[in-house]
Formats: structure tokens, sequence, C-alpha cells
């Protein structure tokens, strides 16, 4: 049977997270480089990775350099390179970074843990991520969002070059993607979606179709652009971005979980909060619709030997550019 203990009002804790803290506090105690007492006070389970981030109090014997509240982000893999991603970003980005991305204070790890500690985001209590915004602040939040990152991206970009669409979306997407998961994500896609050809029709738009640009040789996949190159947050969904302030005019904004530790091409942030802005408005939507089975009727069985099929619920996974990211993390987009 698990002893149980309780410590510092935050409730009842079983041995193995009484382990894990001691764990914890070490590697803390090791960098700051002196005794600290950690209270755990607010979990967020919203993320899609491993990592635990809890809101915490952090108290020394008044010297030490962390005092106060913190963000303590504890993730099982202590190569973790997240730390890593948010220094270049925030160095490369500074004058943006200074003012959205709040800071890290501190990095450490043992063999099996890493842990980061971040500067709480803003200054009231209403800090809370662009999803659960109202839609106009958000909506309006997110135009801003995009406008000045992709200021600061352009202002420190890091050369460009000539690039073929193969050769840009695998730098994102990583090398030869087309052949794993993403690229049967996107054939499945494009199955559901009727689409036969190197084109498809979206609103009054014709729009290339991505996997045929890919996987055939037609006129636009020989076709070289410009493409700049630069730092992305490369996770830049609405979860990553908290909004503070109370009214569309004076709403400020962080951005948070930086995730590629490399230059790439710009505009994949852009790209990336557009489509994950998009698919949360349609899952909103999704849930003001009345239910397909009004209540009390069952749903149809399926039929017998058959599995019913769950398509479209499982998360893609991400996959980063090689040597570019954190290990494997959550479905960017999802809402
Ligand atoms: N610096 C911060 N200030 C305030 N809240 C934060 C901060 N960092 C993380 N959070 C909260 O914790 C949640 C998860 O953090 P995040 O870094 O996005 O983890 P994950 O990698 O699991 O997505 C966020 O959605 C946010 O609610
Ligand atoms: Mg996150």
């Amino acid at each position: 049977m698990t002893r149980l203990f309780e410590q510092d009002g935050t409730g009842t804790v079983d041995e193995e997270e009484v382990k894990w803290r001691e764990r914890v506090a070490q590697i803390v105690e090791r960098e700051l480089g002196m005794p600290v007492k950690i209270t755990y006070l607010e979990g967020f389970a919203d993320g899609f990775t491993a990592a635990r981030v809890t809101r915490c109090d952090l108290m020394g014997d008044g010297r030490a350099r962390l005092e106060g509240q913190y963000i303590l982000k504890v993730s099982d893999d202590p190569d973790d390179r997240q730390n890593e991603a948010h220094r270049l970003f925030t160095e490369r980005l500074t004058s943006f970074a200074d003012r959205r991305v709040p800071s890290l204070e501190l990095s450490g790890h043992d063999e099996q843990l890493r842990v980061d500690i971040y500067k709480v985001a803003g200054e009231t209590r209403g800090v809370r991520p662009a999803r659960v915004a109202t839609t106009a602040v958000s909506i309006d939040a997110l135009s801003e969002v995009s406008r000045e990152l992709l200021e600061a991206q352009f202002g420190h970009h890091a050369g460009g070059g000539l690039m073929t669409v193969r050769q840009t979306l695998e730098a994102w997407m990583g090398a030869g993607f087309l052949g794993g998961r993403k690229g049967e994500a996107l054939r499945e896609a494009r199955r559901l979606a009727g689409s036969a050809g190197t084109i498809f029709a979206f609103a009054t738009q014709v729009l290339p179709d991505p996997v045929s640009v890919l996987e055939q040789d037609n006129e636009l996949s020989g076709e070289v652009e410009f493409v700049m190159r630069g730092y992305n947050h490369g996770d830049l969904h609405t979860r990553n971005i908290l909004l503070d302030g109370v009214s569309a005019d004076e709403v400020g904004y962080w951005l948070i979980d930086i995730a590629w530790d490399g230059d790439a091409p710009l505009l994949y942030d852009h790209a990336y909060l557009e489509t994950a802005t998009l698919l949360v408005g349609q899952e909103l939507l999704r849930q003001q619709l009345p239910p397909r089975n009004p209540p009390g009727l069952r749903p149809p069985r399926p039929e017998k030997g058959r599995t019913p099929r769950v398509g479209g619920q499982r998360q893609a996974r991400r996959e980063h550019p090689p040597g570019q990211g954190r290990s494997d993390r959550g479905a960017p987009a999802s809402p």
C-alpha cells in the first residue's frame, strides 16, 4: 500500500510524488547553489507533452536568485531541448522576446528529469490561453501576434535562398515526411475531400494540392522561389499564446512553449497559427450544432464483424525537422 503524506497544504501526495519532488528540488538547488522550498500551487494539464507544468512558489532564505511565483516545467526527457529552443528564439528576436516571451530563469537536469523555470506571464490574474479567450478579443490579438512576430522575424532573418516547394516543406516537416505518418494523414485528408487532381477548389479559390505537388513531377514541383530563413516558434497554436487584459483595446499577449531550436524558412508560424485557429473555430461550431442523434435515440450499431472507424479522432504527433526539434511533441493545431 502506498503511504500518504501531507505537504504544505497542497493536499495529499503519494510516495512516488514525494520522491519526484525531491528530485526536482535537488536539480533546482544545484542550479541555484542554495536550498529552496518549492510549494506546488496549480497544475496545468492542457499540454500535449509528457512535461508537467505547475505554478509554484519558491522560498529561499532571502538571498536566493529566485523567490516568489514561477512556472516550473519538468520533462521526463533529460535531453529535452526546449531550453535551447527558448534561448535561441529569445536571443535572436531580443526586442520582441523581451516584451512577449516570459524569460527562462533556470534550467537543469539529472539523468531522469529536466527542469525549466519560467517567469509567470502577465501582471494580472486574468491571463488565459488565447484558446479560451472570447472570440473577438482573441481574433484581434492573434492578428497582432502574427504581425509583430513577422516583423521581428524579418528584422532578424538568417539569410535566404532559392528553394523548391519540396525543400521548403521538408525543412519544416522533416525530410521524407511524405512517406511517414504525416504523408499518410495528408493522403487520407485528400481522399476524404475528394481531391484527385493537382488542384482543388476552396471557397472561391483554386489551390494547388500539396500531395500531388510532391508526389508527381508537374509544373509546380520544379519551380524555385526565394525563401527567407529565420527563427520560428515552431508550435504557435492558441494554447501557446497567453492573453492578458480585460478588453480588446488593451489586450497583451505572451508566447510560451517554444519548440524549434534551429533556423528554418519563415512563415511557418503564420500558416500554422492560421490553421490552428481555423480548427479551433471549427471545433467550437461543431459543439454548437445539435447532436446527430437526438437524446434518447441510441446511435446506430456498427455492422456485425466490422470495426467502427475512429478516423479523425487520433491526434497526429509532430515530427521535427532533423536536428531541429525537441522530442516528438503533441498535435500542433489540434483544437
Ligand atoms: N510562463 C507562463 N506563465 C503562465 N502560464 C504558463 C506559463 N507557461 C506555461 N503556462 C501554462 O501551462 C500550460 C502548459 O504549458 P506549456 O509550456 O505550453 O506546456 P506543454 O509543452 O505541455 O504544452 C500553458 O497552456 C499555460 O496555461
Ligand atoms: Mg503548450
